[in-house]
């Protein structure tokens, strides 16, 4: 992709970010939104001895984001991940723009529209057996929340097994099998319903495979772990890639123990980790999938897919147990992911990712070590020596013109989770940038 492209610009930076206007929309903010961010931004501050106030967008154009005072930037985010096509217009916000316009919202669970039958069997469609159902929903942590009542449903055992340091969505459901940040649990136990044992993730580069699978089949053996709920890679946690034999040992250990594997593929799917959907990359076939984030390439959609015959335990209330909401697989949404898998496809984006991500990740260790960067596709960690140094470093990017997250339990990570679309030269500037600021 050429940086002649609209959307594919290098970063102008004409005010130091924050400008006023960013400075006062964001004062405005915060009056009226949970200080919970303002708290953690003050703390942020404090930690990092760098000013964490914030820019406000004011519109995003392919790989570039402007804020409301004319800066350009060169967005290393794309929304969590979510904007695997990039910013707009792009073909997902295209679809969904028309489908607003044809047929605003159906009526769910009732009477469906074309477009979304058409998106329930496309994604039926990536289960590789015949017989996938899929329920749909709008975020991340719906569609897992879909997944962990379907687990209850199809082996009527109560207790999830989830790995420390990932991350499942906020509601309650998902919330209980946190393993990011305990702190995040905590204030709610007494709502949190399920029983959530907690594995280590293993990391391919810290070598402790046995130790992770050791605690897995303690778990499971006292027969009443219904889910094993795993991402095929820390998003949210870092970008931890695990040893290639972690997801096929997962898979043999819950047939044996009849509980259901769940991969929230939430971050790695959508070509994000260089596959549609990185547990059947990694060569396993999970019973449920979930898919989020880019699946409506910004657009807010979710699924839960899972196999005909666990999914079946849905059917088996007399129409009781049902599980919707008011915007679920609205034709927009619909219109989108159908749209952003036509793109994917057409754009050859998963390979891409793979080869874009690999170069990536070879010229970030040659510029800055190869032990601080690990990833798969364009899902890319760099590891700093802590948090103070990550949100510092965050902080140079940002003047620069560049977007990054911080990530990972101790907040010592770089995350970069960029557009599929990206063009190259825009990395090339980035890990120059990097290069520049980091202390090596
Ligand atoms: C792996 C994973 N699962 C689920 C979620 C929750 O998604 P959402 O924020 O859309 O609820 C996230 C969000 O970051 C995620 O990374």
């Amino acid at each position: 992709m050429s940086l002649r492209s609209r959307g594919q610009e290098l970063p102008s930076i004409v005010v130091p970010p924050p400008g006023p206007r960013s400075r006062e929309l964001a004062a405005r903010a915060v009056a009226v939104e949970s200080p919970a961010f303002e708290e953690r931004r003050t703390s942020r501050t404090s930690r990092s001895g760098t000013d964490q106030a914030p820019i406000v967008y004011a519109r995003g154009e392919g790989s570039n984001v402007h804020d409301v005072d004319g800066n350009r930037y060169v967005d290393l985010t794309a929304g969590f991940g979510a904007l695997v096509l990039g910013y707009g217009p792009n073909p997902a916000t295209t679809a969904a723009r028309a489908a607003l316009d044809d047929l605003t919202l159906a009526l769910g669970d009732v009477y469906a529209s074309e477009v979304k039958v058409r998106a329930l069997e496309a994604l039926a469609g990536l289960h590789p057996e015949p017989g996938a159902r899929v329920l749909l929903g709008l975020s991340g942590a719906d569609a897992v929340t879909a997944a962990l009542k379907t687990a209850a449903l199809a082996t009527t055992k109560p207790r999830v097994l989830a790995f420390e340091g990932a991350y499942h969505g906020l509601s309650h459901g998902p919330l209980a099998a946190c393993g990011f940040a305990p702190s995040f649990r905590e204030p709610f136990a007494a709502q949190l319903g399920i029983d959530v044992t907690f594995a280590p993730y293993p990391d391919e580069q810290a070598g402790d495979l046995d130790r992770s699978l050791a605690s897995v089949r303690a778990a499971l053996g006292a027969g009443d772990v219904g889910a094993v709920l795993v991402e095929p890679m820390l998003g949210r946690g870092g970008c931890v890639v695990p040893p290639d034999g972690f997801l096929p040992e997962l898979r043999a250990l819950c047939t044996e123990a009849g509980a259901l594997l769940v991969a929230d593929e939430v971050w790695t799917g959508m070509g994000r980790s260089g596959a549609l959907i990185a547990s059947r990359a990694a060569g396993v076939v999970a019973d449920v999938v979930c898919l989020g984030k880019g699946l409506g390439g910004g657009i807010p959609v979710s699924a839960c897919i899972g196999r005909g015959d666990v999914m079946a335990a849905w059917g088996a209330h007399g129409g009781a147990t049902v599980h919707t909401g008011t915007h679920f697989g609205s034709p927009a949404a619909c219109a989108a992911l159908l749209a952003t898998l036509g793109a994917i496809a057409d754009g050859g984006l998963t390979s891409r990712a793979t080869e874009e991500g690999a170069r990536f990740r070879a010229s970030l260790a040659a510029a800055l070590g190869e032990r601080r960067v690990r990833g798969r596709g364009l899902m890319v960690g760099v590891v700093l020596a802590d948090a103070a140094e990550a949100l510092a470093v965050s902080r140079r990017m940002l003047a620069r013109g560049h977007v990054v997250l911080t990530g990972g339990p101790r907040g010592d990570v770089l995350t970069l989770s960029p557009p599929l679309t990206i063009a190259s030269e825009l990395l090339d500037d980035a890990v120059q940038a990097l290069g520049e600021i980091v202390r090596v």
